[in-house]
């Protein structure tokens, strides 16, 4: 039998993921954490936009992945730093490719709590600094969800490397926001 969609596209992006952690670092500054909310909001603007132009399958139905752009702009303001210019995300927009962005925006949110942990230290709080990572602390629900659509739309005809080909180019946009963002 055949892993899980889900495990699937985490096996696959595994390297891409490790790689983000790598370059992100203990952000234990914050000069570091400024670094890390301004790439996070070139990242995130991109691929929102993309997202928010697809037409979504029906077997979607009415749930979208959560928008944090809006709140890394007020995150950003809160350090005192201009929203940084964002290069534009373009790919196909068939289902394999809307799941694999999707899985990698939505879960996001699980490593988020861990972030989340390190900007309390360093003085931010979800009114001030860390709100986009406060508002995905109440996103596993949404998680969930996708976890069984993505069960649903797993069928023998679905695309599994598209997904995952899509997944990693998110992970590899995200890459190459957060090292043209760094606060040195
Ligand atoms: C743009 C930045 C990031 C993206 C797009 C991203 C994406 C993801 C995704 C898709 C997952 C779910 C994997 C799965 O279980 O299927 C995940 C989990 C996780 N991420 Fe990230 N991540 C990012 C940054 C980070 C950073 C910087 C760290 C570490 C400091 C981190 C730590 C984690 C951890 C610990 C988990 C697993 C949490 C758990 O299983 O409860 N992530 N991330």
């Amino acid at each position: 039998m055949r892993p899980p969609l889900r495990s699937y596209l985490r096996d696959e992006t595994q390297a891409a993921h490790a790689q983000l952690d790598q370059l992100v670092g203990d952000l234990d500054s914050v000069e570091d954490y400024r670094g890390y909310v301004m790439g996070l909001y070139a990242h995130r603007v991109a691929v929102e936009a993309w997202l928010d132009a697809a037409l979504w399958p029906d077997i979607y139905g009415s749930w979208r992945p959560k928008g944090l752009a809006g709140l890394l702009e007020a995150d950003l303001a809160d350090l005192g730093d201009a929203p940084p210019a964002a290069a534009p995300f373009d790919m196909s927009k068939d289902i394999a490719t809307l799941s694999g962005v999707s899985y990698v925006v939505v879960g996001s949110a699980l490593g988020a709590r861990l972030i989340f942990r390190k900007a309390l230290a360093l003085g931010f709080d979800s009114s001030r600094g860390a709100r986009h990572l406060a508002s995905q602390q109440d996103q596993l629900q949404d998680w969930r969800r996708l976890l069984a659509l993505m069960e649903c739309i797993d069928s023998e005809e679905f695309d599994r490397p598209r997904a995952a080909e899509a997944a990693n180019a998110v992970f590899n946009q995200a890459l190459l926001a957060m090292s043209a963002n760094r606060v040195d």
